[in-house]
């Protein structure tokens, strides 16, 4: 079976746990497509969160990782492209939660604030928890078909 290809990016904040979760997601057999920031420089978390969302947008890959410093700047940027849901996690439970309830197709680190160890333990919680569907699917369906205002 073909390996899963994953794309994971960060800016300078994210750069350092993002070398760790990549060596970490080759480990566990997936084909790591790593689209930067590929040193410490300082750099602008838009640059990588807009190309890894149009992926998932495109549908060219079915999900990806992003990190910064709070994860709030890759998740807004990544959170504009159609049928991406970027989830911001900080523990397995709220990245197990994003799955099983918002069918988080982005995982998003806030990478000053969580140690390597827990790194790889949210995003292995992240992987492997499936979404629940039922309940949830009409729910997550309403994210893309907000009410237009009247003109
Ligand atoms: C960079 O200093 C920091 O602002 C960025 O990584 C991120 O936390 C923004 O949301």
């Amino acid at each position: 079976m073909a390996k899963e290809r994953i794309p994971i990016a960060s800016d300078h904040a994210g750069y350092e746990l993002k070398q760790h979760l990549a060596e970490a997601l080759t480990k566990l057999g997936y084909e790591v497509e790593d689209i930067g920031t590929h040193s410490p420089a300082s750099t602008d978390y838009a640059d990588y969160a807009h190309p890894l969302a149009e992926k998932v947008e495109r549908g060219e890959v079915g999900r990806g990782i992003l990190l910064c410093g709070t994860g709030l700047g890759m998740s807004y940027a990544a959170n504009r492209h159609a049928g991406v849901r970027a989830a911001v996690a900080w523990t397995p439970e709220i990245a197990a939660l994003a799955r099983k309830h918002n069918d988080a197709n982005v995982l998003v680190l806030p990478a000053r604030f969580v140690s390597e160890e827990d790194g790889v333990a949210i995003l292995k919680s992240w992987l492997d928890t499936a979404f629940e569907g039922g309940r949830h699917e009409a729910r997550v369906k309403k994210i893309e078909t907000a009410p237009k205002e009247d003109a």
